[in-house]
């Protein structure tokens, strides 16, 4: 199969129209088979259920090219997982965990040309969604759905790759207690978008939020989950209802204890303990490990020993092991590596 003329190695985090997509319709209480198409345009009711109340959610996942020239994706029974989920959440139908995993393969698989090649730095960024297609003017949950995955060619989600980011704190909240913040709905990101411009106007990388009770604790940013690393070596990643459950995180807090032989603490973290880690970095599938050298705190700068040149040692090591077990480089823990397509 040729592959697109892509100057992969130069990608950004941006959205290509690719060749084929997957779409299913929920409608009379079920789903119907779906199939792949190639139009790419969606046409809905002025008063669908997501314009109206934002009856929408997603995933993200990717899919890579191996060393020895398969194409698999990574842990895709855990988006299929929480998509159902954020649809519970919702009120949404869900769409089956099997069906999901198999619609996943079918689309990456008709997309094959425009998965980058092994060792160019880019990934086949995968993007399933479903939203509320029938009209809604009440409040309440529309009856019919469409569920849809796309693919597009990315590089690093933020500029300069392994480059260490600085955030700030921010004051606005990205979920409240007992909200939807633990789940992947569009409505947490709708509310995002005011503090990261400003982030970006101000000359930040991304915002730390903070947990919406006490404003003490460290949440998450507005799209992963933190990592932190001790000045003994341990890693630790913030517990709280109101974060995304990061399958890239979970996957590390394997990796950190079963690879490195690190211990590993999933606890609440305190926004005054900050100083005292030695590594910080934010982690997700699209910003895979992404370094962070410095987080300000309303003038208060927080410097980590790592410093703003390089990935610290240990957030390196995590970032070598948990790729090298998605692009086949190491063995991966049972289930973790779908093989879509042999070479
Ligand atoms: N937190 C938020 C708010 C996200 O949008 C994402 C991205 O999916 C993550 C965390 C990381 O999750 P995952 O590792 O499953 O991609
Ligand atoms: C992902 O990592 O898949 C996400 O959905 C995060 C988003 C900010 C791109």
């Amino acid at each position: 199969m040729e592959k697109k003329d892509i100057d992969w190695s130069n990608l950004g985090f941006g959205y290509q129209v690719a060749d084929y997509r997957f779409v299913a319709n929920y409608k009379d209480g079920k789903w119907d088979d779906g199939e792949i198409t190639t139009e790419a345009t969606v046409t809905l009711s002025e008063c669908a259920g997501v314009f109206q109340y934002a009856q929408t959610c997603f995933e993200g996942l990717k899919a890579y090219t191996t060393e020895d020239g398969k194409i698999v994706c990574f842990r895709p029974d855990l988006n299929a997982q929480r998509m159902a989920d954020s649809c519970e959440r919702l009120k949404m139908p869900v769409f089956p965990v099997d069906r999901f995993v198999k619609a996943v393969e079918e689309v990456v698989k008709a997309n094959a040309a425009w998965v980058p090649p092994f060792g160019s730095g880019a990934t086949l960024y995968i993007r399933p969604y479903m939203m509320g297609t029938s009209p809604v003017i009440g409040v309440k949950p529309a009856e019919e759905y469409q569920f849809r995955i796309f693919v597009t060619p990315v590089g690093p989600y933020f500029k300069g790759g392994a480059k260490p980011i600085t955030i700030r704190v921010s004051d606005y909240d990205r979920a409240a207690p007992h909200g939807t913040g633990h789940i992947k709905a569009g409505l947490n990101y709708a509310m995002s978008l005011y503090q990261i411009v400003d982030a970006h106007e101000k000359g930040f990388d991304e915002n730390m939020y903070l947990d919406p009770a006490t404003r003490t604790k460290v949440e998450e940013t507005g799209g992963a989950n933190f990592i932190f690393i001790t000045k003994d070596g341990k890693l630790v990643t913030p517990k709280s209802d109101s974060i995304l459950p990061s399958i890239t995180r979970r996957s590390l807090m394997v990796v950190a204890e079963k690879y490195l032989g690190m211990e590993v603490e999933h606890r609440e973290v305190l926004l005054s303990e900050l100083s005292d880690f030695a590594e910080c970095g934010l982690c997700g599938t699209a910003a895979v490990i992404s370094p962070v050298g410095k987080i300000v705190d309303h003038g208060k700068e927080i410097c980590f020993p790592s410093g703003m040149d390089d990935m610290g040692p240990v957030t390196k090591k995590l970032y070598e092991t948990l790729t090298g077990i998605q692009m086949g480089k190491l063995e991966a823990p049972e289930g973790w590596v779908d093989v879509i397509m042999e070479e």
